[in-house]
């Protein structure tokens, strides 16, 4: 495309609170999900989104930021206010959500979330405009967070059965922020809207009416007549706009960035080489800042950093991303895709000095250890190919979704999963309501011998991995060593994963129902592979 960069000012989205704000109780929202027009450029014609909004006049993509405390539940009831037909090409062949009365599928995850497997938005929960259809795990109109968990970063989006890419490259995403006042105000990082701010970046392609442009033809076409294994865009939008632009003054700015893409991976950094602060990753601080020249973001990870521009020799700071696509091993980035967008700096001094600080220490939550884990398990992810070598689909394990839950943790324990890569991708592996953190990133030697055993007896044990897994290691970026909840797993090597089912602060058991009949779910944020069928029932149990 031909669209001029940094000419819109970057959005902020709107704000809702999930509590009221003249005293500190509970309160209930009603967000609703409506087709209209939204403009990502000055110079591109309006496009239809389906967005998250209180009103069709005001839903935005992003949606609202839901602005939570810690300790007081937030009540959600999410509508479905979209027409009969998608925007996007929707791929039946794929195990998909397919209402008998026509409309669109929707049902909302709070990713990162602490809450029960009913207000989870289990893929089979789904339904359509006005609840008229509902899928086989559906049983509640309003959702509730309890927002038990430490204070962070956590975002929402569709998640519906076979469609949760083309709703949320329809638009179907927001950011999510549980705050700690106490702890925000012993921090004292930068604060209020205009320096504590979201960026929520995604990339898209256009076509010249406005359109989100999204190839229609399958890689494998006689297989899957429109899934495509890895969706691309070459417009890089932030909160909204394509390669906006922000004026910031000479001070710091707390930025929680968000990356929001189908399956892109992004590694950020500043082209007049100021530094990131790193504070927080996904839903956690780390134990303190890391100061970073890069970073690098698969989907669904969030980094919440720390820009001092009062440092910066420069007038202006263009936000770049130099991570090829598919990552590791795709294509390098360009003119387009390699920028994200750009910091307008002032010349002077503000007039109001910037008294907020980044203190050497942060938060300290428990340590995560292989010591007393009640369980190991190896989860290996695998990609079929047809015989021209395109991927047909992605299982974990071998199993489909719909197979039954092999995973069946106790609540309050803790586990170790040995996440064991057999394809030629980087794979995010996200997992709803445990916290994990990578230790140990090992080499697979001798890997085509242990790809040849895998693929006839699918057990990692049997086909000896502790022989395998004795390659060399790979650091974890200082960066990634906190509670996540997504972690990357890179090909051909074996990540051990510590997996907490409990409060990381604390320590204390989540207090969930394990009569539900949904559960929970893990699966690979690259949409595209998650749709088809990168992802696995996860079941709690007491
Ligand atoms: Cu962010 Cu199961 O998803
Ligand atoms: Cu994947």
């Amino acid at each position: 495309s031909s669209l001029k960069r940094f000419v819109d000012k970057l959005p902020q989205m709107p704000k809702l609170y999930g509590y009221s704000r003249i005293f500190p109780i509970p309160a209930s929202l009603t967000i609703g999900m409506y087709q209209k027009k939204w403009k990502f450029h000055r110079d591109l014609p309006p496009t239809t989104v389906f967005a998250y909004g209180t009103s069709q006049k005001t839903a935005t993509v992003p949606g609202p930021t839901i602005e939570t405390l810690r300790g007081l539940p937030t009540h959600v009831t999410w509508q479905n206010h979209l027409p009969r037909n998608h925007i996007l090409p929707w791929d039946r062949t794929i195990p998909t959500a397919i209402p008998k009365h026509g409309g669109i599928p929707t049902v909302v995850h709070l990713h990162g979330g602490v809450h029960q497997p009913q207000s989870d938005g289990s893929a089979f929960a789904w339904f359509t405009s006005g609840f008229r259809e509902t899928g086989p795990a559906w049983s509640q109109k309003t959702y509730t967070y309890p927002n038990v968990q430490h204070s962070g970063n956590l975002w929402y989006h569709d998640h519906a059965l076979g469609l949760t890419r083309v709703n949320l490259l329809a638009g179907l995403i927001g950011a999510y922020v549980i705050r700690d006042l106490i702890l925000d105000g012993i921090l004292d990082l930068p604060r209020g809207p205009e320096f504590d701010r979201h960026l929520v970046v995604f990339d898209r392609s256009f076509s010249t009416d406005g359109s989100i442009y999204m190839n229609s033809t399958g890689n494998n076409p006689s297989i899957h007549p429109h899934w495509q294994p890895e969706y691309f865009g070459d417009a890089i939008i932030v909160n909204g706009k394509a390669w906006p632009y922000l004026k910031v003054q000479r001070r710091k700015y707390r930025f929680r960035i968000i990356n929001a893409s189908n399956a892109r991976y992004f590694r950020f950094s500043l082209s007049n080489g100021l530094p990131f602060v790193q504070v927080a990753s996904d839903s956690s601080y780390l134990p303190s800042p890391v100061h970073t020249p890069k970073i690098l973001l698969s989907p669904s990870e969030i980094a919440d950093v720390v820009i001092d521009f009062s440092n910066s020799t420069t007038k202006q700071a263009v936000l770049t991303n130099d991570a090829p696509y598919p990552y590791p091993t795709g294509s390098a980035v360009n003119q387009l895709n390699g920028n994200v967008m750009k910091f307008i700096i002032a010349p002077t001094r503000p007039s109001r000095p910037d008294t907020s600080r980044v203190p050497a220490n942060l938060v300290k939550y428990q340590t995560a250890t292989t010591d007393g884990a009640e369980h190991t398990r190896y989860i290996v992810l695998y990609e079929y190919t047809s015989k021209s070598g395109k991927p047909t689909h992605l299982y974990i394990n071998g199993k489909r979704l719909l197979d039954p839950a092999t995973e069946t943790p106790k609540s309050g324990t803790t586990e170790v999963w040995k996440v064991i890569n057999l394809t030629g991708d980087n794979h995010p592996l996200h997992l709803h309501l445990a916290s994990i953190q990578a230790i140990k990133v090992q080499k697979l030697v001798n890997l085509k011998k242990f790809k040849g055993c895998m693929t006839t007896k699918n057990d990692a044990v049997a086909c000896n991995v502790t022989h395998h897994a004795t390659g060399r290691l790979l650091a974890i970026p200082p960066y990634e060593r906190t509670w996540k909840n997504t972690v990357k797993i890179e090909p051909g090597y074996q990540t051990t994963v510590v997996v907490k089912f409990n409060l990381v602060d604390t320590g204390a058991p989540y207090p969930f129902d394990t009569t539900a009949k949904p559960g929970y779910v893990y699966h690979c944020h690259i949409l595209d592979h998650e749709d088809n069928a990168m992802v696995r029932p996860m079941k709690l149990v007491t």
